[in-house]
């Protein structure tokens, strides 16, 4: 199994998902705000991956304070919480995993500094050791859905190198293939950083799991032939009604597979729903550089001074979602009953 992130003799070491499929290097972080530019530069990304770094980073930064004051080390840790936030704005689990390390901070008002330390640095384990079970779980859930021999599409990367292990939507398709069902994939590849090209078609080739490798533009064409028979994408941030952002592009063809009557599902782990959001249309969604649009790989493709937009994300509405796969159970439409009653077991 591939290893995304891990913690190591008190720093975190990721492999570098810039470089890959053609370098497999690993960066190690010996700082908090090494982790935060490595969120930044998509050293390291995928919904839940970013949430681990996060949390990693905030075990790291807790040892970088030297107070041994726990009125001081609670401010400060505060202060490099706000800046850790600061990484990239449409992820959830960034937000959530952030939380997660301040509620034990201040749960812990009586320890001393030294314990709050060890225990920031365990919690951020758990994280991890956590996002692997529940991805397992998902994908156990998940795979029910997928008939044997059948053809999936995926968008992005929502796989081991997206999670802390296994992946949520290439969870399911790992779990189907463990079921023994013979399973297929068209992976879009995802401009403009690559991550279905670069990353998802790595990762399942690893795994011996049969993948075929496509433009975005033509998902459309698969489906009217009728090679599809279902889609499954991860999730960055999922609101209260079932609207759900995922990496750009996802819109577009989860409107195709309505058209086309096919599945449309979505794979993520509970604490991807944002509970403080209605709907949709107030998901933050980062814009990215130029570069990303204007050069791939590093070499150019377009005119100097083009105008350029590179929005990261877009909201897929919830009309246009079969079902969304969570640890807990499948929800399926209307989104707002069946994701509370999830988030209730
Ligand atoms: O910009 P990225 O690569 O961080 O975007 C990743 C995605 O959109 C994934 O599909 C999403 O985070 C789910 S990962 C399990």
């Amino acid at each position: 199994m591939i290893s995304t992130i891990a913690w190591k003799d008190n720093s975190v070491v990721m492999i570098d998902q810039r470089k890959l499929p053609l370098e497999e290097e690993y960066v190690v972080c010996k700082d908090y705000k090494r982790v935060i530019w490595a969120i930044k530069e998509l050293v390291i990304r995928g919904a839940p991956a970013i949430g681990i770094a996060a949390a990693m980073g905030l075990a790291l930064g807790a040892l970088e304070i030297r107070t041994s004051r726990s009125d001081s080390f609670c401010k400060e840790f505060d202060t490099i919480c706000h800046e850790m936030a600061s990484a990239r704005p449409t992820a959830i689990n960034l937000f959530w995993a952030i939380d997660r390390m301040k509620r034990l901070v201040s749960n812990s008002k009586g320890e001393d500094v030294k314990t709050i330390k060890a225990l920031l640095v365990s919690e951020a384990q758990k994280i991890l050791a956590e996002d692997i079970s529940v991805n397992r779980r998902l994908g156990n859930i998940g795979q029910k859905l997928l008939k044997d021999g059948a053809c999936v599409l995926t968008h992005c990367n929502a796989g081991a190198l997206a999670t802390g292990g296994y992946g949520t939507a290439l969870g399911v398709i790992r779990a189907a293939v463990e079921n023994g069902k013979k399973i297929s994939v068209f992976a879009d590849e995802t401009r403009p950083f690559l991550q279905g090209a670069r990353l998802t078609a790595w990762e399942l080739k690893q795994a011996s799991i049969p993948v075929t490798l496509i433009t975005d533009s033509m998902a459309g064409h698969f489906m009217q032939r009728g090679r599809i028979e279902a889609v499954i994408v991860g999730a960055d941030r999922i609101t209260v009604n079932g609207d759900v952002a995922n990496k750009i592009g996802t819109y577009m063809i989860a409107v195709l597979a309505s058209i086309h009557r096919i599945p449309f599902y979505v794979a993520a782990p509970i604490s991807t729903i944002d509970c403080s959001l209605e709907s949709g249309d107030k998901i933050p969604i980062e814009e990215r550089d130029r570069s990303e649009v204007t050069h791939i790989l590093g070499k150019q493709i377009a005119p100097n001074e083009i105008m350029v937009e590179n929005p990261a994300f877009d909201v897929t509405p919830n009309q246009y979602v079969t079902a969304i796969i969570t640890e807990k159970g499948i929800a399926t439409p209307p989104f707002k009953e069946s994701l509370a009653r999830l988030e209730e077991e």
